[in-house]
């Protein structure tokens, strides 16, 4: 809506993990060279957790784009919230295993054969599972058994979940302890610092047309990290609607007070948003004046 405004070619702050707009981040690019070393020495098993919105299956696009261009065979499972059937039948479908898809037994049957053929080729396999801290038991349960074929060689499947911390606390349970060990390589994604948060939002207004964007200001850049906890899903919320806020009062620059109605529709909590309880005994014009709602530096 605003791009022509602003003279972007495409909206910077799209939500979708799109790897054209990789802001390779310290954090990103390691992450992501864990996952190709992982898979390419066949670790087994590899575990990506990170809160919503740090950049967990931005990673996997990447990976994805990996395993295409090095034409690894992969399933890849964005939905995780499967009855074990339909694991089963996804996982075929996407190996494309020529057999009764609907069967387990012919699933794995067919899978084992595969595997067992492409690792004597000395090819590699690869089953990602986003969302993993989803996945109910007796699916996590199948795939601890699928992260268990081997040949002389190292694992047959190597197999990647990510998810957030609560799939970190799920490994914990009795019956997964055995499979937490095995997990070989492990990535956490966390918020990013105000540098690189700058640096992210003016890498994505750049990769959409805008070099050395003048409409958010450093010390703006600075406060929207702070507000966004780093989170990078919660920086495009903010950067996109910051953006249509300027837009509609056809301002190029991007003020405080347009980040304070953003944020407030947004329903942002952030560490001293609201500093005086409702029952506090600030005089009511004190809590009224503007420079209460920001943080102390
Ligand atoms: N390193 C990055 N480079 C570019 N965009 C990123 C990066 N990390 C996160 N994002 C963006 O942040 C948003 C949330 O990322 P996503 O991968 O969906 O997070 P998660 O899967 O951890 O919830 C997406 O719009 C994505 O494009
Ligand atoms: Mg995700």
């Amino acid at each position: 809506m605003y791009n022509a405004f602003f003279g972007f070619t495409q909206n910077p702050f799209n939500m979708s993990p799109d790897p054209a707009f990789l802001f390779r981040s310290p954090q990103h690019e390691e992450a992501l060279a864990s996952l190709i070393y992982g898979v390419q020495s066949r670790k087994g098993f590899i575990a990506l957790t990170g809160e919503v919105g740090t950049g967990k299956t931005t990673m996997l696009e990447c990976l994805r784009d990996f395993l295409n261009a090095q034409q690894i065979a992969f399933a890849s499972l964005f939905n995780s919230r499967l009855t074990v059937e339909q694991f089963f039948e996804l996982l075929a479908y996407d190996l494309d295993l020529r057999c009764n898809r609907l069967s387990k037994t012919e699933v794995l049957l067919s899978l084992n054969n595969m595997l067992m053929e492409r690792a004597g080729a000395g090819r590699t396999t690869v089953l990602i599972v986003d969302e993993a801290h989803n996945l109910e038991w007796d699916v996590l349960e199948e795939i601890r058994l699928l992260g268990n074929l081997e040949n002389r060689r190292g694992k047959l499947l190597q197999i990647i979940l990510s998810g957030q911390q609560e799939l970190d606390r799920k490994l914990e349970a009795p019956e997964f302890r055995q499979l937490k060990q095995r997990i070989a390589l492990r990535c956490t994604l966390r918020g990013f610092s105000a540098e690189e948060a700058a640096a992210y939002v003016n890498s994505r207004m750049a990769r959409a047309g805008l070099k050395n964007q003048t409409i958010v200001t450093p010390r703006l850049l600075d406060e929207i990290h702070f507000r966004a906890q780093g989170i990078p899903r919660l920086i495009n919320a903010i950067c996109d609607n910051l953006l249509l806020t300027a837009f509609a009062m056809e301002s190029r620059v991007a003020t405080l007070e347009m980040l304070d109605e953003v944020t407030a529709d947004l329903r942002l909590e952030y560490p001293g948003k609201n500093p005086f309880r409702p029952d506090s005994n600030y005089p009511e014009q004190v809590l009224r004046r503007p420079e209460v709602r920001f943080r102390a530096e």
